[in-house]
């Protein structure tokens, strides 16, 4: 018997500069998660790729615009942000809030609208790692407020957030909890 059930694909944006990170920790076992369940998984190391910020000119909100003015890794981006059904985010805390590399293909996202019909039409699954023992002190909490915003600006669906404190890299292989909270998150976002 033939499965027509088109394949669930996830996107994995690692948004911190530290390969095999904490919060690159999380998103593996959200990818772990979702692949459990028959989703094919990508992942982008943004830190390694040309991202250039947002210049504000606007161009990409005019009608007759055919995308981002900005010619650099994210033309590449675009397209895998459009295919993709679901969006694992993973990021450090880095100054009380998401880390930079997060922040600045986050802004480019103003011009996804150019690359296919029903850009946000998305599931998300967010992962946060920060030093503090406290989700409040670290400023986990404003990552997450900023996710919120902008997921329900543009009417995308948050399915889930895990977030943990590790300090030390790799020091999340620790939090068995919050390993099995993310894995269950990754069969959530893409059963
Ligand atoms: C530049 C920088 C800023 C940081 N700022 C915070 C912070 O505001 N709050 C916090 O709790 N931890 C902070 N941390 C600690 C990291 O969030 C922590 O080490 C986390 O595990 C990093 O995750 P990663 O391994 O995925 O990069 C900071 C670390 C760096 C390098």
């Amino acid at each position: 018997m033939s499965n027509n059930k088109k394949q669930h694909k996830v996107l994995v944006l690692l948004g911190s500069p530290r390969k095999n990170g904490n919060s690159n920790i999380l998103a593996r076992e959200i990818a772990a998660g979702a692949e459990s369940v028959g989703a094919a998984v990508e992942s982008l190391f943004i830190q390694g790729m040309d991202i250039k910020a947002c210049q504000a000119c606007w161009s990409c909100q005019k009608p007759d615009s055919k995308g981002c003015a900005i010619k650099d890794d994210m033309q590449e981006i675009f397209p895998k942000l459009i295919e993709a059904d679901s969006w694992v985010i993973a990021t450090p805390v880095h100054w009380f809030n998401m880390s930079t590399q997060t922040k600045l293909w986050l802004d480019r996202c103003f011009a996804l609208s150019k690359y296919g019909d029903n850009p946000f039409n998305k599931k998300i699954a967010i992962a946060i790692a920060y030093g503090d023992a406290d989700p409040y002190a670290s400023g986990a909490v404003n990552a997450i407020r900023s996710f919120q915003d902008s997921f329900r600006y543009v009417g995308a669906e948050i399915t889930g957030v895990v977030y943990g404190s590790a300090l030390e890299k790799g020091d999340m292989e620790k939090n068995e909890a919050v390993l099995k909270a993310a894995r269950k998150l990754g069969e959530k976002l893409a059963g």
